[in-house]
């Protein structure tokens, strides 16, 4: 692994519920250095956003956990973090297919319309202090048949007509991991920027579900606290909360 921290300690586990759940329990057991990574072939309850469950064949994906202490962020600003994470995996996936890989607010992976990866980080907050973060990571390799319940799904396979290796798609995704996390510490109104740039149906009117009806927006941009900044036609504008807001596709 050619980093500095990130994955310089991987823990690799054949079968386990979650990474995440795993991953949180080794830290309330003992000292876990940062950038560990835990990493399972098989997740028997794969944990996704919104209390959805994460569908991963066993041995096909990478479905990891990382732990970070990003004691330098303000619990306000943690959507920071969502941020950096999600460039650095959007430039993993962008490398591997040639194509263009976009993030679908608040932290999906798209390629076009087709969702590669998604991010479920959890912190925890103490004094005032994000204390430590478990930055659990699913990204489709190699699977190229899904269960029909799961919306749009592809993977690196499906984008490239060829297999990829695990390994080198995990180092990959660290050095990516790593470099946003430390320009995170030391220039994050880049992260903020970049991740406009990359963002999803930015500036385009389309149609958004908010608070249950129906209605046509478009994106300005995110706030500091991470909700999606909407404007309407007639120029009204409003910050929406993840809870508030669905895409139409
Ligand atoms: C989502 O798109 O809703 C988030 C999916 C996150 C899945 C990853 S797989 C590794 C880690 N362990 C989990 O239980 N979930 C995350």
């Amino acid at each position: 692994m050619e980093t500095l921290f990130i994955g310089q300690q991987l823990i690799r586990i054949s079968r386990t519920d979650s990474t995440n759940n795993h991953t949180i329990e080794l830290l309330r057991q003992s000292v876990i250095p940062e950038g560990t990574i835990v990493l399972a072939e098989e997740q028997a309850k794969g944990r996704g956003q919104r209390g959805r469950t994460w569908e991963s064949e066993p041995g096909t994906n990478l479905t990891f956990s990382m732990v970070l202490y990003p004691v330098f962020l303000l619990p306000h600003k943690q959507f920071a973090l969502n941020q950096a994470v999600s460039l650095a995996i959007t430039e993993v996936v962008s490398d591997i297919t040639r194509r263009e890989a976009l993030i679908k607010w608040p932290n999906d992976i798209y390629v076009e319309e087709e969702k590669i990866s998604g991010i479920l980080i959890e912190n925890a907050i103490r004094d005032e202090k994000l204390v430590r973060s478990v930055v659990g990571i699913g990204l489709n390799v190699n699977q190229t048949k899904f269960t029909p319940d799961i919306p749009n799904p592809t993977s690196l396979k499906l984008q490239t007509d060829r297999d990829h290796d695990l390994e080198e798609c995990l180092g990959m995704l660290c050095g990516k991991l790593e470099s946003r996390y430390l320009q995170l510490k030391s220039k994050p109104q880049v992260i903020v920027e970049h991740y406009l740039e990359r963002l999803y149906r930015q500036g385009q009117w389309t149609d958004y579900k908010l608070k249950g009806s129906r209605c046509k927006a478009k994106i300005t941009g995110i706030s500091e606290q991470g909700e999606l900044l909407l404007e309407y036609k007639g120029g009204r504008q409003a910050a929406h909360t993840f809870h508030e807001v669905e895409f139409i596709h």
